[in-house]
């Protein structure tokens, strides 16, 4: 399944912490290979996280969760889906072998496929995901992606992690295209490069997170909460509520 070319041994766990982090609804990826069982595991691991977060939700024998847990976050159910999409037309990608393996490892309950060019299938994704909380992009057709589903992402937190854009003049430009977004956004657009030192090629992860109708949580509670480090909101410890 790995194929040492694609540069994606450590992205791929990478990918997984973060969706099993930011526990995104809807994901999606375009170029499949060794990262799609990652991305689907990460999904099917978020399920069953949020299911037994919500069994020990006010049990007080369950202090681990209690002062943790947001019970806001259970109200809504968490069905995850991820969509694939590939060509399947590349002789060096593993993307044909991935439908056994994850057919093999049980992910293909919160998975589907869509064979073909990503930018014929806008309307396809757009009908099975809606807005998309977290993208993985792993072509060379990143500006054709972002041309077809930019508006897409979701604006509210969305995160789009674009493979290798850095140390090559082609990358630096979309790179260049990516930071003029900003303004697109309202400023309100946050972009991570992180750089694989050790390697010649294949070498960045570019992190894209669309907060322009972000609010989180914690800011509709203006007084904060213990766990709050004293002083950050200007509310002396044991009086906020
Ligand atoms: C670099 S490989 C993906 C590697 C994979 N993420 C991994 O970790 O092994 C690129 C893949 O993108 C697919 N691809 C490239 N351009 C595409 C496009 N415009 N639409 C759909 N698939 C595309 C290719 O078929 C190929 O399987």
């Amino acid at each position: 399944m790995l194929v040492p070319e694609m540069g994606t041994d450590s992205t791929a766990p990478l990918l997984y912490w973060l969706i099993r982090t930011t526990r995104p609804r809807t994901v999606l990826e375009v170029g499949m290979g060794y990262t799609t069982p990652f991305l689907a595991k990460a999904l099917q691991d978020n399920v069953e996280a949020v299911e037994a977060e919500r069994s020990l939700l006010g049990d007080p024998s369950a202090p681990e969760v209690q002062p943790l847990a947001y019970s806001g976050y259970y109200d809504e159910p968490y069905e995850p889906r991820l969509v694939c999409i590939d060509r399947m037309t590349d002789p060096t990608s593993s993307a044909p072998r991935v439908l056994d393996v994850l057919d093999e490892l049980g992910l293909t309950k919160v998975c589907g496929v869509i064979e073909g060019d990503m930018q014929d299938c806008g309307a396809q994704v757009r009908e099975q995901l809606g807005l998309i909380d977290f993208a993985w992009i792993d072509t060379w057709d990143t500006l054709a992606f972002l041309r077809e589903y930019w508006q897409m992402v979701n604006p509210a937190g969305g995160v789009l992690a674009v493979h290798y854009l850095m140390t090559y003049p082609q990358g630096r430009a979309i790179l260049a295209y990516i930071n003029s977004l900003r303004a697109v956004e309202g400023g309100r657009l946050e972009i991570t490069n992180l750089r694989e030192p050790h390697r010649v090629a294949q070498n960045s992860t570019t992190l894209i997170r669309r907060i322009r109708d972000y609010v989180d949580p914690e800011d509709l509670r203006p007084n904060g909460t213990l766990n709050d480090p004293p002083g950050v909101l200007g509310a002396p410890t044991g009086e906020l509520g």
